[in-house]
């Protein structure tokens, strides 16, 4: 018999070689090469019907597509990040840390999406139906046209699909799904490319919407497959910190909708439920008057949050100082930190500076970048900003402070918790329409911010 053909694949981008080799020339990526059996090309091309799988160039102008179309789950939070709910024939992909919540998530949308829809499918190939049961009780889940089926293999969970004729599959994860035409491992990115590719042809040719679960690896990208990420239609991320109950939904690629929109749950004690007004959540736990604190607005796709945001300056211990954030980049707050020693001659380089948004929230856009500089000075001074003050701006290299996208929105939503000051950039003042009742502070640089507040 001859000896099966092996060949070598890069985990992480799929890249394929004949060679082992330590490093991926084309991701760069350090000992991701796998022995994997070579498959036998022999094409299985699904017959799609004809009026299925031909497509003919139509004008844009006759195309017609609704938007009511969508399926929604009435989980608001979830529809909202979906950009107004699944779209039919979609390949969504829900990627998170393990135990973040992915299961219980997908379990409770689709017992929504059956009792309005119709026959939901949700393939578990990590837990036992008994273990899916049981977490359905605890969820208080027993829609009669939600079905279990525990399966791994593509083969199989094709055929139950064709049979079922579902309104909505759910796939978790898709890292335990195999397909028995390929002799590599499951798990493997050659086993999830493929198993994916079969799921997006039925998707698109029955017109299902598939819900997928992929896991994410330590450095936080989904496990392997980046290649995932560009088959599919959405990829949200459902992301939090394990020991706080929050729990934060976020699109990353959207085909049908706004990404950076983001959905927040608290994770209780029966399943997942929606946040309403997470700003005053997040503001729930603040002490007043401390040094160090500040409130800042963030808007997170179309929606503004309110949240505290620490700061610590504390002598350095060992020599090399350090600074270490929690929900905010750390590259941004050494650039910060930098900004403000030498605009402002605030001497922070000998000590320790810690920076954290409470809530487990991450921000990442530059928004609250002012409120991150007043915080550290706030500490580093001992002056407590006034607590009835929200800070808004992004900070330039030059100690400037840049104008910043939705600004009122950002505003509003402070007005609307009762703040009584917004100090915000300047050249956002034109045009402003604000009639709430709060106080409006434009600032040109961090000198006169800092001023201004401490
Ligand atoms: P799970 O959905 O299994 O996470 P994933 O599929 O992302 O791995 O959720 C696991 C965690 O959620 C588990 O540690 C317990 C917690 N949890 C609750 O707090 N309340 C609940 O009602 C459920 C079902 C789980
Ligand atoms: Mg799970």
């Amino acid at each position: 018999m001859p000896k099966a053909k092996t060949r070598f694949v890069c985990q992480e981008c799929g890249n394929v070689s004949p060679k082992w080799m330590g490093k991926c020339p084309d991701c760069g990526k350090w000992n991701s090469f796998i022995e994997e059996v070579a498959p036998v090309v022999k094409p299985r091309a699904r017959q799609l019907p004809i009026n299925k799988a031909v497509a003919i160039p139509t004008p844009i102008t006759k195309i017609t597509a609704s938007e009511e179309e969508r399926l929604k789950t009435g989980i608001s939070e979830f529809d909202r990040v979906l950009g107004g709910g699944v779209v039919p024939g979609s390949i969504v992909l829900v990627g998170g840390d393990p135990g973040i919540g992915k299961s219980t998530l997908m379990l409770q949308a689709t017992e929504r999406l059956s009792q309005t829809y119709g026959t939901a499918l949700y393939v578990s190939g990590e837990e036992s139906a008994a273990q899916t049961k049981l977490r359905a009780n605890r969820l208080g889940v027993s829609a009669e046209n939600l079905y279990v089926l525990c399966e791994t293999s593509l083969e199989a969970i094709e055929t139950h699909i064709e049979q079922l004729r579902p309104q909505i599959v759910v796939i978790d994860s898709i890292q335990t799904i195999y397909s028995s035409d390929l002799q590599s491992t499951p798990g493997s990115i050659t086993q999830i490319k493929s198993s994916a590719s079969h799921l997006m042809l039925i998707a698109k040719g029955e017109n299902i919407p598939i819900l997928l679960v992929g896991h994410v690896t330590k450095g936080g990208s989904l496990a392997g497959p980046k290649v995932l990420e560009h088959m599919v239609d959405t990829v949200l991320y459902f992301e939090g910190e394990r020991q706080h109950i929050y729990r934060i939904l976020r699109a990353v690629k959207n085909r049908f909708g706004s990404t950076n929109e983001i959905g927040i749950f608290e994770m209780l004690g029966d399943g997942l439920a929606e946040v309403k007004n997470p700003s005053e959540m997040f503001l729930s736990e603040r002490q007043e008057d401390i040094s160090g604190s500040v409130v800042v607005s963030s808007v997170e796709g179309t929606r503004p949050l309110l949240l505290e945001l620490q700061a610590l300056v504390a002598p350095a211990n060992f020599g090399v100082p350090r600074s270490m954030t929690t929900g905010v980049d750390r590259y941004r707050l050494s650039m910060l930190i930098a900004v403000l020693e030498k605009r402002v001659g605030l001497q922070v380089q000998d000590s320790d500076v810690y920076v954290n948004i409470t809530g487990g929230v991450k921000v990442t856009e530059p928004g609250i970048d002012l409120g991150i500089v007043i915080a550290i000075a706030s500490n580093y001074r001992d002056l407590p900003v006034n607590s009835q003050t929200v800070i808004i701006g992004e900070v330039g290299l030059g100690g400037e402070v840049r104008a910043v996208s939705h600004v009122e929105k950002r505003i509003r939503e402070a007005a609307k918790l009762g703040f009584k000051k917004a100090v915000f950039p300047e050249y956002n003042k034109k045009g402003l329409e604000i009639n709430e009742k709060i106080e409006l502070v434009g600032v040109k640089n961090i000198y006169e911010t800092l001023s201004v507040l401490l």
